[in-house]
């Protein structure tokens, strides 16, 4: 029976389909015991799995084959088509994976296997015989997250530790800016893992600052806290806001936002607040600016820019992202920058004043790489890392924010500030303290939501020398490409996720090769 009932779309596919509907490469979205299923042939073989992104949700029937993976179209996880595992992050947790059967001319999905979110199940023949024993990171953000979760998928049986000086790390940083600050995603939402997870799965979490390492002794120093001896070390500090050191910026009305308490206390004053100033027109900033309209307050925007992304996503986009935020009523002040912030306003640089009682400042981060220098570890504008994310001390590695690696697709050593890019290094450096030996060769991948608009963005450009556009951004479907020489350094697209992960898988063959 096909069926649209109960939201569920295509034929139910336990009842089975033709063989002869699903060509080699080809995929089929249907439906089995009540649950939306993703039916592939990779060859001669049938493959079945669950249609949802353990992510966001994301409709993987819309995503792009890849061998015996399938790629989501939203922010790119890719899932094993043969286990459901979730190969690629900002998906953590697998999807369901389904028998299928072959009976006569019909192809059968006939049950669901059920397993354990962190079930060893990764395909490396992991952890090696030299593998340590006790492995400690530094951050419960994105990377340190990935890491430690990494490391029990792959069968680790040894210590691990999280230290992080937040109380209620990890969660969804990226939400903080988006649905949770607009008041659409309840605090639920926010936590990465539900509580209890943690413990569940042997890694325990410290709730302290590392305040010094010592990596000739393999020890760390923690405020308030006994002192950590470890084997392999991975320090995931991330980043932090840059502070302008304004007049008045001390105030109670200003805020800075990086972290769950920081969101929080935005909400809380916006609840109070009917203007506000954004300073910076950064993504972070543009997006508290979407956000803080949602909540219907007035919002000014200050940028010493002329047009807001233009340096990241070219004159087309920052055309379009400007406009957008003016239809939703934002009042830009670009080519201005604030002078001090007074009692009740934002004055800035030319005499205006912009009366605000609430202030956000979004002027970029800074990696966080205090312990890194007072350890003596190579530094070149964040953290050196090598291909292994290696960093110049012995079995100590470093992912996210603070490192800097060598990125075979620009051929440059490259930091991004990007949640997926931070997800996987933490995934790739806990393989690595493994014995793994993957080169860290991603494609860089960093996602940006404005009202009901998302950016996807695959690849890096610092510079390039030409810009293609194809389709029109007011329409709401558009792809940027940033070239070089010739060469695609990167694209960013406007609902065209068919595209993103065309280009994402070319970039990658392109190295391959
Ligand atoms: C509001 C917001 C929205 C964002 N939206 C997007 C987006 O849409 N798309 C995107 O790609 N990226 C986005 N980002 C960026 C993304 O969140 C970061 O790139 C990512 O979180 C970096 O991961 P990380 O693990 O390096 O650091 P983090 O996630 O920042 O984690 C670092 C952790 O280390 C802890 N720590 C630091 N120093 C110490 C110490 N000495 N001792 C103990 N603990 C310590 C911190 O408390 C923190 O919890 C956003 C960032 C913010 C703030
Ligand atoms: S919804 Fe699939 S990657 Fe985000």
């Amino acid at each position: 029976m096909a069926g649209q009932e109960g939201g569920l779309t295509g034929p139910d596919l336990a009842a089975g389909v033709a063989a002869s509907d699903l060509a080699p490469g080809a995929k089929l979205l249907g439906h089995a015991f009540g649950d939306p299923v993703l039916l592939a042939r990779v060859g001669d073989d049938y493959l079945a799995i669950g249609a949802t992104c353990s992510h966001y949700g994301g409709p993987l029937a819309e995503g792009a084959l890849d061998g015996d993976t399938v790629r989501c179209p939203w922010h790119h996880a890719c899932f094993s088509l043969r286990n459901g595992e979730a190969l690629r992050a900002p998906a953590l947790s697998p999807v369901p994976c389904y028998r299928v059967e072959r009976r006569g001319d019909q192809v059968v999905v006939a049950g669901k296997e059920e397993r354990d979110a962190l079930a060893p199940t990764w395909p490396a023949p992991l952890p090696s015989r030299d593998a340590p024993r006790r492995i400690v990171i530094v951050g419960a953000g994105a990377a340190g997250s990935a890491a430690a979760e990494m490391l029990r998928r792959c069968g680790f049986g040894g210590s691990v530790t999280v230290v992080d000086t937040e109380e209620r790390s990890p969660y969804d940083r990226p939400n903080l800016s988006k649905d949770y600050l607009a008041g659409n995603a309840p605090p639920e939402w926010i936590p990465l893992r539900p509580d209890g997870f943690y413990a569940e799965h042997g890694i325990t979490l410290v709730r302290a600052r590392v305040a010094r390492l010592d990596v000739s002794k393999k020890s760390l120093e923690l405020e308030g806290h006994p002192a950590l001896s470890y084997d392999a070390l991975l320090l995931a500090t991330g980043a932090e806001p840059i502070h302008l050191g304004l007049p008045g910026e001390d105030d109670p009305r200003v805020h800075y936002l990086r972290s769950l308490a920081d969101s929080d206390g935005i909400i809380a004053a916006a609840r109070e607040a009917k203007r506000a100033v954004v300073v910076g027109a950064s993504f972070i900033g543009l997006e508290v600016a979407a956000s803080l309209r949602t909540r219907g307050l007035s919002v000014d925007v200050v940028a010493p820019e002329t047009l807001p992304l233009e340096r990241i996503l070219g004159k087309e986009l920052g055309t379009f992202i400007k406009s957008l935020h003016e239809e939703k009523g934002v009042v830009f002040h670009l080519g201005r920058k604030p002078a001090r912030i007074d009692k009740t306003a934002v004055a800035l640089d030319d005499g205006t004043s912009l009366d605000a009682d609430l202030v956000v400042i979004g002027v970029g981060v800074r990696p966080r790489l205090a312990l890194a220098e007072q350890a003596g570890l190579a530094m070149e504008r964040g953290v050196t890392v090598d291909e292994f994310l290696r960093t110049s001390a012995p079995d100590v590695y470093a992912a996210g924010d603070i490192a800097r690696w060598p990125d075979p697709h620009t051929g440059q050593r490259t930091r991004v500030e990007h949640w997926v890019v931070a997800q996987r290094m933490g995934q790739t450096a806990a393989r690595n303290m493994l014995g793994a030996k993957e080169r860290f060769d991603f494609v860089p991948f960093f996602w940006s939501a404005h009202y009901d608009v998302s950016i996807n963005y695959v690849g890096h450009a610092e510079q390039w020398d030409r810009v293609v556009v194809d389709g029109d951004a007011s329409q709401r479907d558009v792809s940027v490409r940033f070239e070089q020489a010739g060469r695609t350094l990167a694209l960013a697209t406007i609902f065209r996720d068919d595209e993103s992960l065309r280009v994402e898988m070319e970039m990658e063959r392109a190295i391959r090769r």
